[in-house]
């Protein structure tokens, strides 16, 4: 299995993995929306189902436990009594516990005023990162992306495509034909950690390698053909081909690339080897890629958004919006901004609703005080925050007795998949969390603890859902266009079992009356849409040429 999946969430190689993905993707069936209708809203009244005792029955039992140890005389009666008060006490504890839980978990919660607060900040941030004399400080950088022309469905032809952007790379071959048909051979290759944190020049050495091994491997070595490159980190683009990399995100860190056009780099990399030709045509953002992919079907997609990895949207604006173009063809009405919203919270905007859990992801981050609102959502952090709530609440004694172990205790040892295999269970049923916790080294789980695992996991979820919702939400509010598909890629998205029904409901609530939206799940955004994006540039070039 690979390391982007064991992190994200994507599948599992034991029994419950069928479960799960099963369940996943039966649930999450990206249905079109119609009055928000999710399973959501009820996540709460699941858990309080699954309970041993609801607490008010609980106090009830201890107060006549109490009254009948104290009038207890006959000594039958007080064996009787004793028997009763043991079982009264227990069940007295799981609601305590459960009541804990349920206390502890409040802070994950965000109230309609925080979430009506957050779409304001969002919408501030984005509007600070597309003027000109507030962007430097900008903590959204809403870059440009010289994307201007959305695909027709009469782009054609073969071109290469680099993913670069999650823990995996990709290379892809795609054959783009009639009737918005299209072919994609593609292989994974891993990136090895050292090369992540390595240099720059061992990054893109490691990447022509790859692309020069793919093209021989699939014959087509010595032909010239266009590639889109998909480089999914914050980019200040000068044009459709030149971007400077603003800074790394989601645990890459190689010198020497901030700053620098990474296109040249990628470029210099094929050249030291000297045994391919390559047409650099385009690099991208996943976010834009998912768009361009979501909009070759369905021309409403207007937004492109990721919850992987990281988590990021980009959107349709108007040139005049965008102060920082400076393209050359202004006779186009429309720009696609990559927002980089990751980023969102960095000044402190979102300290109205982080909590410590938030705080001790961040501090123990290869990049603390940046990407605020990413370790809040993404793929890459989820899994971490559940683990960390249940630590505390193993350490206070309110779950598994008080006894963790060591997997429970290490940092980033609770996988996001879980956090979906969990809630893919039915309700009252926990044949995937005990599953999971077994794999944690916990197997004297009481069906208390599971159910309180599960709450733990859905408002962990549910939170993630809620925060990517405000900023879907504001963007649908800011192009005000009376409908607009929201084109969706990324394992969290992909394989959480409720996380599409949570954001639909959420966004319903908060668009404004008469705009209506639907959520598209992306056929491989960052593959297919690079090869959009240099299908549009060529087309451009031909155009242009003629
Ligand atoms: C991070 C990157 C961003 C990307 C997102 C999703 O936030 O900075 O460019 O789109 O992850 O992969």
């Amino acid at each position: 299995m690979d390391q982007e999946q064991q992190l994200n969430g994507a599948m599992r190689n034991v029994s419950i993995n069928t479960n799960g993905i099963a369940a996943a993707t039966k649930l999450n069936g990206h249905s079109k929306v119609s009055g928000g209708g999710g399973s959501g809203g009820g996540d709460e009244t699941d858990y309080v189902r699954t309970v041993e005792q609801p607490p008010s029955a609980a106090a009830t039992a201890a107060n006549a436990a109490n009254k009948s140890t104290n009038a207890a005389t006959a000594a039958a009666t007080a064996t009787a009594t004793n028997a009763n008060a043991f079982q009264i006490q227990t069940a007295a504890s799981a609601a305590d516990k459960k009541k804990m839980v349920y206390e502890l978990c409040q802070q994950l919660l965000l109230s309609d005023e925080q979430m009506q607060e957050l779409t304001y900040r969002i919408l501030h941030e984005l509007r600070r990162g597309l003027a000109k004399d507030t962007h430097p400080k900008a903590n959204v950088k809403c870059f440009v992306t010289y994307v201007q022309d959305l695909p027709n469905g009469n782009e054609r032809g073969k071109f290469l495509a680099l993913d670069l952007g999650g823990t995996n790379f990709r290379v892809l071959l795609i054959h783009l034909q009639e009737n918005n048909d299209f072919q994609m051979e593609s292989r994974i290759y891993a990136i090895p950690q050292h090369i992540m944190i390595g240099s720059g020049i061992q990054l893109f050495d490691h990447i022509a390698e790859c692309l020069s091994n793919f093209m021989a491997e699939h014959k087509v070595y010595s032909e010239r053909l266009p590639l889109g490159f998909t480089f999914s980190f914050p980019l200040r683009q000068l044009g459709l081909t030149k971007g400077l990399l603003e800074t790394w995100t989601k645990g890459f860190d190689c010198a020497g690339v901030v700053n620098e056009d990474v296109v040249q780099l990628l470029k210099d990399a094929i050249a030291r080897r000297g045994d391919v030709q390559i047409d650099v045509c385009a690099i991208l953002n996943d976010t834009t890629g998912t768009l361009m992919s979501c909009a070759w079907k369905n021309h409403h997609c207007k937004i492109g958004l990721i919850v992987g990895t990281g988590s990021n949207a980009c959107y349709v604006e108007k040139v005049e919006e965008a102060e920082l173009f400076d393209g050359t063809d202004n006779r186009k009405p429309h720009v696609l901004i990559n927002t980089e919203w990751g980023a969102f919270g960095d000044n402190g905007a979102l300290d109205f609703v982080r909590t410590e859990f938030d705080e001790d992801i961040d501090s123990h981050s290869i990049n603390p005080g940046k990407q605020t609102f990413e370790k809040m959502i993404s793929g890459m952090y989820m899994g971490e925050l559940v683990r960390l709530v249940l630590a505390k609440m193993t350490q206070n004694g309110i779950l598994f007795n008080g006894q963790g172990s060591e997997v429970l205790f290490t940092r980033g040892l609770f996988f996001t998949k879980y956090v979906s295999e969990i809630e893919a269970d039915e309700p009252g049923n926990f044949t995937n969390c005990r599953l999971v916790l077994e794999e944690l080294g916990l197997s004297n789980a009481t069906d208390g603890d599971c159910a309180n695992v599960r709450y733990i996991c859905e408002c962990v979820s549910k939170r993630a859902a809620h925060l990517v919702s405000a900023g879907i939400a504001t963007l649908i509010n800011k192009m005000d266009e009376p409908h607009v598909t929201v084109g969706v890629d990324g394992s969290v998205y992909r394989f959480h079992p409720k996380f599409h029904n949570l954001m639909v409901e959420k966004i319903t609530q908060l668009i404004k009356p008469g705009i209506t939206f639907d959520l598209m799940l992306s056929e491989d955004g960052s593959g297919r849409g690079a090869a959009l994006v240099a299908a549009v540039a060529c087309r451009e070039d031909i155009l242009n040429s003629k």
